[in-house]
């Protein structure tokens, strides 16, 4: 058979069989965005936002929720939240999205990049705990595309040497660890709703913790400084509480628009999640059959998976060809983007942290914030040799969805002489 890479027919007939589109919307969001435009009321603490944040709140079983413009800037609030700043450092896992340990450097603390897991590509506990120093103060678990790190571990080694956990739940809005959603695991959740993920308003972000003190800074943090009992305040009037409770910060709102838009993506959030769930395990099972080829831990702690994106590995070495061909050969044969992980953040080109002024604090600073200082084999291993990544789009279709996908993978696999001559040249 040959293979659709070679000009063969692939599995997938996109044209006549679409994926899943996202995002995914309806009546709620239609009818919510009219609202909110015709009530004149747009800007940020309106009807729709509360209404979201209430609704948030006892999904994700936590006392304090509140939206911010991104996944980003949610986890350069958290990071002030906690004064975490100049002389700190921070430890964040070395495959995620730049953002989380940017954030750390837009705060001038220092991020300590730490080595994964192989089967999870989440933070590995042990790599955590041998980078504490006396400077550090916080960790930052990434809850990664459809895995959850070791929660256990990770809270009881930062308890252990009294650090704060801020979890970068970006990925897992509704997935459970041990029966508690992400999110409420550690001092502070931080979440996005940037557009490829599972719930979204284009952009947004959240933030959520069970701290009333912490949720008090934090809102202040997003709104200029304004404590939150004052946001109503006559501006003239420069009444903005007492002297010493005031924080300095800046504007990191969220409109009423998207609040309006993640009301309605909230009422098929689980779902979806369940969808996703049954899709992705089923996926599992069907690629834990082919040789060469390897799904991600499932481990009974997660009792409910989300998937950002579906991962799996393969075995360059057992299968004699590289996991890039691989990744070319499948995505032509299911007509969609097959990705590798994130580039690990110790060599990723959009995580350059010794590129801006501000960063140049002293040359000790500067020096700490080089990247390439630190050793990330198996974030390095997993980007160059083992992963698969798929968006959670193919999720969301039917189980003959998930056999089309594993007949894919089998076919590409079947077919490795092809893909080895054609690596020869
Ligand atoms: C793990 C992780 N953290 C943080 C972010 C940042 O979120 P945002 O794009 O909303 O700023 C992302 C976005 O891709 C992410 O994947």
């Amino acid at each position: 058979m040959v293979l659709a890479i070679n000009g063969g027919t692939p599995v997938r007939d996109v044209q006549n069989s679409p994926w899943p589109a996202w995002p995914m919307w309806g009546d709620e969001e239609r009818t919510g965005l009219l609202e909110v435009l015709e009530s004149g009321v747009w800007s940020y603490n309106g009807p729709k936002e509360q209404e979201f944040l209430r609704r948030f709140q006892e999904y994700l079983g936590v006392k304090h929720a509140l939206l911010v413009a991104n996944g980003t800037v949610s986890m350069q609030l958290a990071l002030e939240a906690l004064d975490i700043g100049f002389g700190d450092e921070v430890i964040v896992p070395g495959i995620t999205w730049q953002a989380t340990a940017a954030a750390v450097a837009d705060v001038n603390a220092v991020p300590v990049l730490v080595d994964v897991e192989p089967d999870t590509w989440c933070m590995s506990p042990q790599s955590f705990e041998a980078a504490i120093t006396s400077r550090t103060r916080a960790v930052i678990p990434v809850h990664l595309y459809g895995n959850i790190a070791d929660m256990d571990a990770i809270v009881e080694i930062a308890r252990r040497h009294g650090l704060h956990v801020i979890e970068d739940a970006a990925h897992k809005h509704g997935a459970e660890w041990n029966g508690i959603r992400v999110g409420g695991l550690g001092d502070i959740g931080s979440f996005s709703m940037q557009l490829s993920k599972i719930m979204t308003a284009g952009e947004g972000g959240a933030v959520t913790t069970n701290d009333y003190e912490l949720w008090y800074r934090l809102d202040a943090l997003r709104n200029c400084g304004r404590r939150p009992e004052n946001t109503e305040t006559d501006k003239s009037s420069g009444d903005y509480g007492e002297e010493g409770d005031l924080i300095q910060s800046g504007n990191y709102r969220i409109t009423e628009f998207q609040a309006a838009v993640l009301l309605g993506q909230l009422t098929r959030l689980e779902s979806l999640n369940r969808t996703r769930e049954t899709n992705g395990r089923y996926l599992d099972s069907l690629l834990s059959a082919v040789p060469g080829c390897h799904p991600m831990k499932d481990d009974p702690r997660e009792t409910k998976k989300s998937y950002f994106n579906y991962a799996f590995r393969i075995d360059e070495k057992e299968l004699g060809i590289s996991v890039s061909l691989f990744r070319q050969a499948l995505s032509a044969e299911l007509g969609i983007g097959v990705n590798a992980c994130y580039q690990p953040l110790n060599d990723c080109m959009l995580y350059r942290p010794q590129t801006k002024k501000r960063h140049r604090l002293n040359d000790e600073y500067w020096d700490a914030l080089n990247p390439a200082r630190f050793e990330l084999p198996e974030s390095q291993q997993a980007f160059h040799h083992t992963s698969v990544a798929l968006t959670h789009r193919v999720l969301m279709g039917s189980s003959e969805d998930m056999e089309q996908i594993a007949e894919a993978v089998r076919k590409v696999i079947d077919n490795k002489k092809e893909l080895r001559q054609r690596e020869r040249g």
